[in-house]
């Protein structure tokens, strides 16, 4: 079935038409940059434009930098505060004319990560995205265990995010090697916190692995997310697919495991 997945990031809203028995992108991705200030009504009609470029699908899945319970945006770290509390999933769908589940957007990308990515799944699995912000999303042998939000335990007296996202390395200029060592301390304090059995490294800064993900020195075993920028769109087009013509009614569990 087609589904278009649409993902919100930090600066650019992309969206793709997605083959949900495989995971693989129908059609070229397109981008729009994501409108500052990130406020709902300039984000929605973003969005509208992402969804405006293709047709033949019948539903929509997108994400969101944020905790969504229902359909319904509860925080805003790196958003525009008007998200506080919207009805997304409603907004969306009523200006699309289709069906609309929204997802938080690690959540997403590690719902297609456990679905397509060929990870070990075994046991506790923690997906982590750093880009303007540090996401995470937790499963237990493939399922869920939703709104996690763990980019913002405390680190060094800070919320970790501010010290180890990606955007912390950019907006300090911090040397690979520099930003590894905070990425490390980050690791290590969740791995001491959960003991998970894997990380999965994902975000935009996962495509330069290579030059960071091998100076980490943690115990917990680390794989790098192999669907890398489309997680996201993916994993959002899939969880739509579980919705099963309830906005907001997500049912990430089935999505996960891949049924
Ligand atoms: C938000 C998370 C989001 C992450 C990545 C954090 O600031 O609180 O919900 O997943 O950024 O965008």
């Amino acid at each position: 079935m087609a589904i278009l997945g649409i993902d919100i990031g930090g600066s650019g809203v992309k969206g793709a038409p997605v083959d949900t028995a495989n995971g693989e992108l129908l059609a070229e991705r397109f981008r729009v940059p994501t409108p500052q200030p990130s406020d709902v009504s300039s984000v929605v009609k973003a969005v509208a434009q992402v969804a405006a470029t293709f047709d033949g699908y019948d539903r929509v899945g997108v994400t969101f930098p944020g905790v969504v319970i229902d359909g319904v945006t509860k925080t805003a770290a790196n958003v525009d505060k008007s998200w506080l509390d919207a009805p997304a999933a409603q907004l969306f769908t009523e200006r699309l004319g289709k069906p609309v589940s929204v997802l938080n957007d690690a959540v997403a990308a590690g719902v297609a990560e456990i679905a397509f990515g060929n990870h070990d799944q075994r046991g506790l699995v923690m997906m982590l995205t750093f880009g303007t912000g540090i996401g995470s999303a937790l499963f237990l042998d493939g399922t869920l265990i939703p709104n996690t939000e763990f980019g913002h335990v405390e680190l060094d007296g800070k919320d970790a995010e501010l010290r180890a996202s990606d955007r912390a390395r950019e907006e300090h200029d911090l040397s690979w090697e520099k930003w590894a060592g905070r990425v490390q301390d980050y690791l290590r304090h969740v791995e001491m916190l959960l003991s998970p059995r894997l990380f999965i490294i994902g975000g935009g800064v996962s495509k330069k692995a290579e030059k960071w993900v091998p100076l980490l020195d943690v115990k917990t075993p680390i794989t790098v997310a192999t669907l890398l920028n489309n997680a996201g769109i993916i994993g959002a087009a899939v969880t739509a697919e579980q919705a099963h013509g309830h906005p907001g009614a997500i049912q990430v569990d089935a999505a996960a495991q891949g049924s």
